[in-house]
């Protein structure tokens, strides 16, 4: 009598769970249309490897079904917002180049103050907050200088176009080691490591703070924005390197219109040359300051 083998292979699906040269195209056509977002040629095997969760989790044996179904039977209207989720990258960090956040608190809030700020709310807007520590960070900031600063009053708004991040924004649980770039003191005032989270090993922003930050959908790409147009600084970091150079401009340039004179936008290091291409005036690296008349 013939023993099975100790350790059988795994039955080879029916279909490939690979991404075809043809998907990973048609996917990208439809990602830069609709997002801006380029994905040349070496994103395929992360495509790859995101779809094929997504593909998992939709109930789908292989990457071929997934994407015959999207594309053969109908299902990429159903699928849309899950197919531009796996093509984001969300990667964000609190403090992230953390002279914008000194520049902040030394500069643009002392100015805004002895301009007479106090006597209204003053506006913050994350352009592109993944999933929150961009917001929560300008917050901790915000928050601080409000201990000595009596009625200083601030709101931020934190878009996205991935509706997976902003909901994880909106939660603000993160994982512990995510918040070793939070000095010390701002730990202990904003973030709760022991209770209102119930998970080991993850900790949650303070609602103090989680009640300042309002986050909703937002694609860059629209031609116009559903937000106020008396910002007082608009961060726009680590996204714009993700267009082509029209797009950049075009975003930059819509934004621009949603600052109040004198407001700052703040760009990623690696994209201040987009403020200085377009000829903004210059404030600090990375950041540009509308004329404040
Ligand atoms: C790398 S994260 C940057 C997060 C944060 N600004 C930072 O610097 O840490 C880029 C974010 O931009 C978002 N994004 C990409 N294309 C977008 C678009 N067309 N409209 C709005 N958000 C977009 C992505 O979903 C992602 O969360």
């Amino acid at each position: 009598m013939a023993t099975a083998p100790c350790n059988p292979a795994p039955r080879p699906a029916a279909g490939s769970s690979t991404l075809s040269e043809r998907d990973f195209a048609r996917i990208a056509g439809i990602i830069s249309e609709h997002t801006g977002i380029k994905l040349p040629a070496t994103k395929h095997l992360m495509l790859e490897g995101r779809l094929r969760r997504r593909a998992g989790l939709a109930g789908f044996a292989t990457i071929d079904d997934y994407c015959a179904y999207l594309f053969e039977e109908g299902g990429l209207k159903e699928e849309f917002q899950h197919v531009v989720d796996v093509s984001t990258t969300n990667k964000t960090d609190f403090f992230r180049e953390a002279s914008h956040f000194d520049f902040l608190a030394e500069r643009i809030v002392p100015a805004l103050l002895a301009q007479g700020a106090a006597n209204r709310t003053i506006k913050l807007w994350s352009a592109a907050s993944s999933t929150g520590a961009e917001a929560y960070t300008i917050a901790m900031v915000m928050a601080e200088l409000a201990r000595s600063n009596t009625g200083l009053r601030y709101a931020i708004l934190g878009t996205d176009i991935s509706t997976a991040v902003l909901e994880s924004a909106r939660r603000a649980i993160y994982p512990r080691p995510m918040f070793d770039p939070v000095p010390p003191a701002l730990q202990r005032r904003y973030v709760m490591f022991d209770n209102g989270v119930g998970e080991s090993g993850r900790a949650r922003i303070v609602p103090e703070l989680r009640r300042k930050c309002g986050f909703q959908q937002l694609n860059l790409m629209d031609k116009s924005y559903p937000v106020d147009r008396d910002v007082d600084v608009i961060f726009i970091r680590n996204v714009l390197i993700y267009f082509e150079p029209a797009v950049q401009n075009a975003v930059v340039t819509r934004l621009w219109g949603h600052l109040r004179p004198g407001g700052h936008l703040i760009l990623g290091h690696s994209e201040s040359m987009i403020g200085t291409r377009m000829g903004l005036p210059q404030a600090a690296s990375g950041v540009f300051r509308k004329d404040p008349n």
